[in-house]
């Protein structure tokens, strides 16, 4: 089975555009749930611009299902993720102005440093997860970092997919192969959507789990959030 996790960060982005709370971002998290969501992902910036990291710890205290918080893992955001202890942390190499994530981590690179923050999340039994993109040989090296999982970063799926679907598929499946033969793990997410959504899933075996955000919260505008939601997890059937 694999789980669809909403990311929220847009319903946030959307209440600090007035400084009030509205939308209540605690409300839809718990919303999110009810109308079949498996998980609420968040990606905490250190401007705070969308989450902020009150919202992590008020989280917490509502979701009752899988909650996953993504990021770059410096000191302020390892803090939090141990104090809140979600069931996942996804860790995402972006620089702290970055629009959104735009690039999987060099695991050869930053092997250490990510053995060391995996580390520090395992003593507390947070489930790790590490943003790549789909090459062999930064999949072979993920597994060495000790994560337990990878997300697959999808945007260039996504921006292949209407072209050729076959090709824009294709390295997706070989890494995915690869990440089930030694163990690690298989999210994925980035400009997923109700258009490409279902293909993927067919295409890549093992798929534990989705975080999808922008397209999903835009697709709500027209179809209404329970719609949405209902529609996206008949896409991973
Ligand atoms: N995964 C990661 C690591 C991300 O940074 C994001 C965007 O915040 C997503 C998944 C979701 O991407 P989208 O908003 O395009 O669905």
């Amino acid at each position: 089975m694999t789980k669809l996790s909403v990311n929220i960060n847009k319903i946030a982005t959307l209440r600090n555009a007035r400084g009030a709370n509205l939308p209540d971002l605690i409300k839809t998290a718990c919303d999110c749930e009810r109308f079949g969501a498996q998980g609420i992902t968040v990606h905490p910036r250190p401007d705070e611009r969308h989450i902020r990291y009150q919202d992590v710890y008020d989280l917490k205290k509502v979701v009752t299902t899988e909650f996953n918080i993504e990021g770059y893992p410096s000191e302020s955001f390892i803090k939090l993720v141990i104090d809140v202890k979600p069931h996942q942390v996804t860790l995402v190499p972006d620089a702290p102005d970055a629009i959104t994530s735009n690039a999987g981590w060099d695991t050869i690179a930053h092997l250490s440093f990510l053995q060391d923050v995996i580390m520090r999340f395992k003593q507390y039994g947070i489930r790790t997860s590490v943003f790549i993109d789909p090459v062999e040989e930064m999949i072979l090296q993920a597994k060495k970092t000790g994560t337990d999982r990878v997300e697959l970063y999808t945007e260039a799926y996504a921006k292949n997919y209407a072209a050729d679907k076959q090709k824009a598929i294709q390295d997706y499946a070989i890494t995915a192969n690869v990440a089930n033969k030694i163990g690690l793990g298989l999210n994925a997410g980035h400009d997923l959507n109700l258009e490409n959504l279902q293909y993927f899933h067919q295409n890549i075996p093992g798929l534990k789990e989705v975080s999808i955000g922008h397209a999903l919260i835009c697709d709500a505008l027209y179809l209404g959030l329970e719609n949405t939601i209902q529609l996206y997890l008949k896409q991973l059937v």
